[in-house]
């Protein structure tokens, strides 16, 4: 049964320069991985040296099964584009501790969240859902989001924040936030830049479709959802 989905906010910038300082205008956050936002931390780190860097809180929607100095750590790529330029607070930023075992990680992150937003329920059956002031999210090229791939186990989470999640594809665990969670925000920002994103771009935001792909299922119960993408990744819409 196709299912109609809430119209999302789609801002357009003309490159990719243009879209990393619109993204930088839209900021305070739990971190996205991948390599889009790379350029949007950068910026944020030259430009924002006197935010309010004390009054933020770092956590990170993903993680890949690797200690922090790994070149595929998402940790590593925000602390060295973003979280080592600022003066924020060590204690503000919440890194998931992938050296260890996938499952033992996910749940101790998840054990932070819930200790961080002082959630009583275990099992959330009351809806005790942790609610972030801004998800940053990127798309991948077969339209997962976070570490959501499309077959994987994750999808059908509904009682868990935090899960390790085997992706097939790359035979490996990865770490992550789970639909729940990410649907409790108050806002979602999507950042998809390159004309190799504008099919699946098209595809995810057709209007009516039965969410085939998981980015599809990204749907702030009660917040914002704001794409921000650049023209070539435009170009199809
Ligand atoms: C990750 C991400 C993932 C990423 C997309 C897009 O850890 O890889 O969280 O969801 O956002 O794969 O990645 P790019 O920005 O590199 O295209």
């Amino acid at each position: 049964m196709a299912e109609r989905r809430t119209a999302p906010e789609i801002k357009i910038a003309a490159d990719n320069a243009a879209l990393n300082l619109m993204a930088v205008q839209e900021f305070c956050l739990c971190a996205a991985g991948g390599n889009t936002p790379r350029a949007v931390y950068s910026l944020l780190a030259a430009t924002q040296k006197n935010l309010r860097w004390d009054k933020i809180y770092i956590f990170f929607g993903d993680e890949r099964h690797v200690p922090p100095e790994h070149p595929d750590s998402n940790y590593r790529m925000a602390n060295e584009s973003l979280l080592a330029q600022v003066s924020l607070p060590a204690k503000n930023i919440y890194r998931v501790r992938a050296e260890l075992d996938a499952k033992v990680a996910a749940q101790e992150y998840e054990d932070q969240l819930r200790e961080f937003f002082q959630l009583q329920d275990i099992r959330l059956q009351n809806n005790d859902w942790p609610r972030f002031d801004l998800i940053l999210l990127g798309l991948g090229d077969d339209g997962h989001t976070a570490s959501l791939f499309p077959g994987s186990s994750a999808l059908e989470e509904n009682t868990r924040m935090v899960v390790a999640n085997w992706v097939k594809k790359f035979n490996e665990y990865r770490i992550t936030f789970t639909f729940p969670v990410i649907n409790q925000s108050a806002e979602v920002m999507f950042l998809v830049s390159g004309a190799g994103k504008s099919q699946t771009l098209k595809d995810v935001l057709s209007p009516v479709g039965t969410n085939a792909y998981p980015a599809q299922r990204i749907q702030p119960e009660n917040g914002r959802l704001l794409w921000m993408v650049d023209q070539p990744a435009a170009k199809l819409l």
